[in-house]
């Protein structure tokens, strides 16, 4: 058996989707400081790119939960395996994921940061895979919608490969 990558979504439509979340969280956040929190590791590169967007004082920090095992299923459990490093008491926090898929994981990650007392709390998404929700989470920004298909590159993976490919595609198997 083989994989092949198709191209889902080219990287200067990533690019440009992200230019456009950049301005429009800039225009939200007027006169505040934003404490960018990454969802590792598939926000990562997602993050760095968008965080160049936005025009305002940002800090950030990252948090690790997963919720599948090798493969593509989720196993239906979540665990934080890495916490923040610093309070986000009384910050505006933003959370910035890869994608939502049946949205377990953010649905349990954002009820641990609401408990932290943030001044306001609004969740960012490249990939919104909406068909597959089980646990309703809010998205205040969301770059793509797309289709029940698994998906690699621009941070997302396949058992640990792929992270790194500048586009957004579909894996097939022969
Ligand atoms: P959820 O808890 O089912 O919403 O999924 C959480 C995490 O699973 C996402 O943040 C991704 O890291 C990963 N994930 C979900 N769908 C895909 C996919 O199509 N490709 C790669 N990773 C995925
Ligand atoms: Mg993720």
């Amino acid at each position: 058996m083989s994989i092949k990558i198709r191209e889902m979504i080219s990287h200067d439509t990533i690019m440009k989707r992200i230019r456009e979340l950049g301005e429009q969280i800039t225009a939200d956040y007027q006169g505040k400081e934003i404490r960018m929190i990454c969802v590792l590791k598939g926000g990562v590169f997602f993050m760095c790119d968008l965080a160049r967007e936005i025009r305002l004082p940002v800090s950030l920090d990252f948090m690790s939960a997963s919720s599948y095992g090798a493969g593509t299923e989720s196993s239906g459990v979540v665990n934080i395996t890495k916490d923040l490093d610093e309070s986000i008491t009384g910050r505006h926090v933003l959370v910035v994921e890869d994608i939502i898929d049946s949205g377990r994981t953010l649905a349990l990650l954002l009820e641990v940061l609401k408990d932290r007392d943030p001044a306001s709390l609004r969740l960012c998404t490249l990939l919104d895979k909406p068909d597959r929700r089980v646990t309703q989470v809010p998205v205040d920004y969301c770059g793509f919608t797309i289709p029940d298909e698994y998906i690699v590159g621009y941070g997302l993976d396949l058992d640990q490969k792929y992270r790194n490919i500048p586009y957004i595609g579909i894996v097939e198997e022969d």
